[in-house]
């Protein structure tokens, strides 16, 4: 990917181009519209501003020094919600600074918060773009219904996060490989241990620079695939973005590391259907049955998928090329080791966060070979 970059993005124009033609499926509108309510959303016309004093800036890291989510810029957007107040308050943007809350916030107690996560890069014509914000904010408004917090209208957190973006803006690095990550969270705030909505809620966004999330990717990555851990299930919320399907998995990811393995394969059920790889979904290329090259990617039906950006990007680009067969479709553990037995796995590849651009993630897609080690380990999946 470092290498291609460079490439694609001297093409100037080209990204916005792209934007422009394609088309999206449904799976990431908001299934009730009708649930936002545009005259109780926050607005960005009512965006405040408080800059940072000299002396608060914090130095840049380098960018070769660059670890995930460990750097954060000079200021943060914050937008609280008071039932009470009517709702959802004006917008600020402050300083960078600690939150303080009650101890018996329901975020604390019952991990009632949502987040999002996407990237702003810069491009070589130094032009700063944000790869399709508005996905993310539906993702955002599903999970808020999901988890009972306050929806709001996406299009004006995205203006405010443009503008908090502006004023950072020397934060988006300035090197092909890296990117200014960008974290909205909504968590409630609500000052009563009941299990019940929370009246309370703020929403904030904070920004991170990040480099490449593997380093040395290129070699294929490999995977723990133990049955007896699961990700999501039926009627669960793996299909939303909630804190709550995050936390459970560290210790799963840290028994992969224990072993000398990079990430989880996660699977489902009694035939251990494959679902994500750590925090990405998951697609195969293979060659199928009946001799036709296929893209595989599990289906959004059953819940146990997040509707990832870049999983609708690649689908849908790869169906206007229509070049092979691409389908979203259940797939499981004996399929796999089946084709890799016969050599017809193609690849295995992960989509990770968002690229600026969908044919960098295709030329990863068609040239990135990873190899599951552990794949043919059965006696993983026996647990
Ligand atoms: C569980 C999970 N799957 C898939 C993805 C990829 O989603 P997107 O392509 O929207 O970044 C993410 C994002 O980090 C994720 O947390």
């Amino acid at each position: 990917m470092v290498q291609l970059r460079p490439q694609i993005l001297l093409r100037g124009n080209f990204l916005n181009q792209l934007q422009a033609n394609v088309k999206w499926s449904s799976s990431l509108q908001i299934r009730d519209k009708k649930v936002i309510q545009p005259e109780r959303s926050f607005k960005c016309a009512d965006l405040s501003v408080r800059l940072a004093e000299p002396e608060q800036l914090q130095a840049k890291p380098n960018v070769s020094d660059l670890i995930f989510g460990k750097y954060f810029t000079d200021h943060m957007l914050k937008i609280f919600y008071h039932e009470a107040l009517g709702g959802w308050q004006a917008p600020e943007i402050v300083p960078f600074e600690n939150l303080v809350l009650h101890p018996a916030s329901k975020v604390l107690h019952y991990a009632v918060e949502l987040f999002e996560g996407l990237k702003a890069y810069r491009g070589v014509d130094g032009k700063i773009r944000i790869f399709r914000p508005e996905l993310n904010m539906d993702r955002m408004n599903n999970s808020a219904m999901r988890t009972g917090l306050p929806t709001f209208i996406g299009e004006e957190l995205i203006k405010c996060c443009c503008r908090l973006i502006s004023i950072d803006q020397e934060w988006v690095p300035h090197s092909v490989a890296s990117a200014l990550y960008i974290r909205p969270t909504l968590i409630g705030i609500d000052p009563t241990l009941g299990v019940a909505s929370s009246e309370s809620a703020l929403l904030y966004v904070i920004l991170s620079p990040v480099g490449p999330y593997f380093k040395k990717a290129d070699a294929g990555i490999s995977l723990l695939a133990d049955p007896k851990y699961t990700r999501a299930w039926p009627g669960g919320c793996g299909n939303y973005k909630v804190g709550s399907n995050y936390g459970p998995t560290i210790y799963v990811q840290r028994e992969a590391v224990e072993k000398g393995l990079q990430q989880v394969l996660w699977l489902y059920g009694e035939d251990n259907e494959v679902t994500e790889v750590g925090t990405m979904n998951v697609f195969m290329f293979c060659v199928n049955d009946d001799g036709e090259k296929e893209l595989v990617t599990p289906p959004l039906s059953n819940g146990l998928i997040l509707p990832g950006v870049t999983r609708n990007s690649i689908l849908t680009l790869s169906r206007e090329w229509n070049q092979f067969k691409v389908s979203e479709r259940k797939f499981c553990m004996d399929e796999v080791c089946h084709l890799l037995s016969e050599n017809r796995v193609r690849l295995f590849h992960f989509l990770l966060h968002c690229y600026n651009d969908y044919r960098i993630v295709l030329l990863l897609l068609l040239l990135f070979i990873l190899v599951v080690r552990t794949i043919r380990g059965r006696n993983s999946l026996r647990g």
